[in-house]
């Protein structure tokens, strides 16, 4: 066996969250408290506007700490979502004090000394945060797509990725969640819808923009699925991906078109998926049955369906791939990895 991360700590472990007052940062305290994972202390930890205010954890209320000033000294484990800036200058001086640094922020996902993990896929990876103390967390869309390839590809190595999204607006943080929820309210109400977090009216509408534009033509987010997919797989899988904002407030979706080496039928596929880990298949076009974000908003599985043969192109196959992109997307799969660093024995 490897050797441990952490040390065996009988009372539990110091655990920091950094933006816990943010969408994620919420999710990740729920997450803690529902896993029952032993934390002995507990940070919350946000910009100097909510410092001093208070949250709740497992019925106890606990002042949020300012980022700047916050020491992070005899914190074992520190899970942070406060954007990528934050990460950049704040993730190096906690793990320079010592502790493990979870970042969901895509700030460290490409450096090549840092790992990019999903505990599903490439736990191994792990190895290598046990000299900089960093893990990167990967974007959300790209977690729930390799959740789902890793079993298929295990067992015919995936030639090919094509992938379209339909995003929920939780993935933009706390403040797209109530652009949306105010725009639909200002449009029922014959008023005009005020935009201020995506570049165009979300409310009854479909933006094919997440993130900026590069020279490509391509979007950041489009480019995050597809550099993050061959690192977090450890392989150069061709991977093409447009990403959609939908009017959805939780529950990323995707349509994944796949091609393969050699062959693969969607029968096999479809029992491959369903002996996998964190994959839930529903898959039953006689009853109707396939997964949706309002049935996969608040689970942990990646949800998987309509899984059927592409007859156009030899060798593929097609997917429709559901998850909460808050738990699975960020703050469970974030959780994951640190119930990895400690030890179980
Ligand atoms: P704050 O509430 O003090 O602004 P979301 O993704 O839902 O928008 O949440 C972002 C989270 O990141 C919040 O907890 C926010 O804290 C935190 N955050 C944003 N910028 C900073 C910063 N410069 N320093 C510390 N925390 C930050």
């Amino acid at each position: 066996m490897s050797e441990q991360f952490l040390a065996k700590k009988d009372a539990g472990y110091v655990v920091a969250v950094v933006g816990a007052t943010g969408a994620v940062g919420q999710t990740m305290l729920e997450i803690l408290a529902e896993r029952n994972f032993p934390v002995a202390e507990l940070f919350p930890v946000a910009s100097s506007r909510s410092a001093g205010s208070t949250i709740e954890f497992k019925g106890k209320e606990y002042v949020v700490q300012d980022l700047e000033t916050f020491d992070p000294s005899g914190v074992d484990i520190a899970l942070f979502s406060a954007g990528g800036s934050t990460s950049k200058v704040h993730a190096p001086r906690f793990a320079e004090a010592g502790c493990y640094v979870i970042d969901n922020s895509s700030a460290w996902r490409m450096d090549e000394d840092i790992c990019l993990v999903v505990p599903e896929v490439n736990p191994h990876a792990l190895e290598m945060a046990r000299e900089n103390k960093i893990i990167a967390n990967p974007n959300c869309s790209t977690i729930q797509m390799v959740v789902a390839l890793k079993p298929l590809h295990d067992a015919v190595p995936i030639k090919r990725v094509v992938v379209t999204t339909y995003q929920a607006v939780s993935g933009a943080g706390g403040k797209a969640i109530e652009e949306l929820a105010k725009q639909t309210t200002q449009l029922l109400s014959s008023k005009s819808a005020e935009v201020n977090v995506f570049p165009a009216r979300i409310a009854f509408n479909v933006i094919p923009q997440i993130d900026v534009f590069m020279d490509d033509g391509y979007t950041k987010e489009e480019r995050k699925m597809m550099d993050e997919t061959r690192k977090i797989m450890e392989s150069e899988i061709a991977v093409t991906a447009t990403t959609v904002r939908v009017p959805v407030f939780y529950g990323h979706s995707e349509a994944v078109n796949i091609t393969f080496t050699a062959a693969m039928d969607a029968d096999r596929a479809r029992q491959l998926l369903a002996d996998a880990d964190g994959v839930c298949v529903v898959d039953d076009p006689s009853a109707e049955d396939y997964p949706m974000p309002s049935e996969a908003a608040g689970t942990d599985p990646v949800w998987v369906g309509r899984i059927r043969n592409d007859d156009s192109c030899a060798n593929s196959l097609h997917l429709w791939v559901v998850a909460d992109n808050v738990r699975k997307g960020a703050a469970l799969n974030a959780v994951q990895i640190a119930e990895i660093l400690i030890p179980h024995s």
